[in-house]
């Protein structure tokens, strides 16, 4: 079975979010049940791009409204990721050293889309199906089926995944004729609310949807910033499959990012080493209960509360703890912390940023991972945590809800606390510290975490189920 997954990020090529991680890992556990599974993403100009071998395979151009556009394509030489990897370089387009930002974002994407298809054509390439991951690649499944150009590809499946409903691409209608020519009967598949918007587009027109856990997928069809009604729609053909991560790279006994190794048997010992030198590094006492957050500053993450609940904690409640945030993202937020670190310099630390090494050194020296979301599609740092020995303290929504059960209940190894509020969060936090002063307790739920198994094997698995129904 050949399947294509298409996707603008991928790690360790380029990575904004959880995103990446998902695309750098299922591909490989794929192949592994078979699958002649393959990544096509953009071109960036990044470090990946430039310290590593590629080879140019093929090349082509097409019209985006007026203006011709030269593509290349190129193959990543060594199977550094376990899977085929592609690269669609267009000068001018798909050549920047970001991701996300640019204000010609949609033209960007519509080229990715176009010059993929493009592709497929000029070299007889035949999948059996293909991925389309975020509203990014949303215009696929409408295109295979309605574009003059890739008719011939009108059979080919489609599965969409949706890793995050909030950003679903929106472009106004003057962009419609940057699209290569379709069936214009057919325009009301790409529009919501009068404008093309290629998440619904893709719900829509695609053979399967997926998001990344069964909780969301509920959560869709009640809100999903003003798509919950074609969501719930549409329902018949959405599956949720939970993510897994990839336990070759987040692996506490054999990670080279990480300052002590450990497993199940050394777990306290090599977690207060790892403690130890972050906290030496930082300047934290770590004899402390250390708690962090890792992730984007974005309000979706509640990370606009993080000020207001250290405040609390380490203020008001005067809690013996530190705190180690590390993440970039909205200016107000990075504001709102920087004073916060001003007034707690001895039990706070921040590190403002994108840094995966640190993260790993992070996960592995913390007691507890704070993740207050408001929307969490699937979330993949709380099974980082667990895969760690880390207690997650999360709020019980979409993927959280999913992946954590609380200690109050049967088997239970983290914390789920109701809402994303500052007095929640704060009362999980003084939860999870009863437990890590406790050190048998403590120990016990550490070994309940790590007993755990939510690497991609299970997951890949169903992957594979629904695109074999998809097939038949
Ligand atoms: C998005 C979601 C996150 C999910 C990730 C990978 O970043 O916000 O919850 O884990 O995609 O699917």
């Amino acid at each position: 079975m050949k399947v294509i997954h298409l996707s603008v990020e991928c790690f360790p090529v380029a990575k904004v979010g959880g995103l990446a991680d998902v695309l750098g890992a299922l591909p490989k556990y794929q192949r592994k049940l078979g699958v002649d599974a393959s990544v096509v993403m953009p071109w960036y100009n990044r470090k990946f791009t430039q310290e590593n071998k590629f080879d140019h395979i093929a090349s082509g151009a097409f019209y985006q409204g007026s203006e011709l556009l030269h593509y290349e394509i190129l193959k990543e030489a060594d199977d550094l990721l376990g899977f085929p990897l592609y690269l669609i370089r267009i000068p001018g387009k798909l050549d920047r050293e970001e991701v996300y930002c640019y204000p010609d974002e949609s033209e960007q994407w519509l080229s990715f889309q176009h010059a993929f298809l493009h592709w497929l054509k000029a070299d007889g390439i035949q999948p059996d199906l293909i991925n389309c991951h975020d509203h990014h690649v949303g215009l696929v499944p409408f295109l295979l089926k309605y574009s003059y150009e890739f008719q011939q590809f009108s059979h080919v499946k489609t599965l969409f995944t949706v890793h995050n409903g909030q950003y679903q691409g929106w472009m106004n209608w003057s962009k419609g004729i940057l699209l290569p020519s379709f069936d214009t009967w057919r325009w009301g598949l790409l529009d919501w609310d009068g404008v093309i918007n290629p998440m619904a587009a893709a719900v829509k027109c695609c053979d399967a949807f997926s998001t990344v856990s069964d909780g969301y997928l509920k959560e869709l069809f009640i809100e999903a910033n003003g798509l919950q009604s074609l969501f719930a729609s549409e329902s018949q053909k959405g599956y949720g499959i939970v993510n897994g991560i990839d336990t070759d790279y987040w692996n506490p006994q054999l990670d080279t990012l990480i300052d002590s190794n450990y497993n199940l048997n050394t777990v306290e010992k090599g977690k207060s080493q790892n403690k130890k030198s972050l906290c030496d590094q930082y300047k934290l006492d770590p004899s402390l209960p250390l708690m962090s957050f890792i992730g984007r500053f974005a309000i979706e993450k509640g990370a606009d509360l993080l000020a207001e609940i250290i405040d609390q904690l380490l203020g008001n409640i005067k809690s013996k703890m530190s705190i180690f945030i590390l993440g970039s993202g909205d200016q107000d937020i990075q504001v709102a912390l920087q004073q916060v670190l001003e007034k707690y310099p001895k039990q706070l630390a921040v590190y403002f940023g994108y840094n995966e090494s640190l993260a790993h050194q992070v996960y592995a020296a913390t007691d507890l991972l704070l993740m207050p979301s408001r929307v969490e599609p699937c979330g993949l740092n709380q099974l980082y945590a667990l895969q760690y020995g880390t207690i997650p303290v999360v709020r019980g929504i979409g993927g959280l809800k999913d992946t954590v059960i609380d200690v109050k209940d049967t088997g239970g190894y983290g914390i789920v606390f109701p809402e994303a509020h500052v007095e929640d969060a704060v009362q999980g936090v003084i939860r999870t510290l009863e437990i890590v002063n406790q050190a048998d307790l403590l120990s016990e739920i550490r070994q309940r975490e790590m007993h755990l198994d939510f690497s991609w094997n299970k997951s890949a698995q169903k992957y594979l189920d629904l695109y074999t129904k998809l097939l038949k």
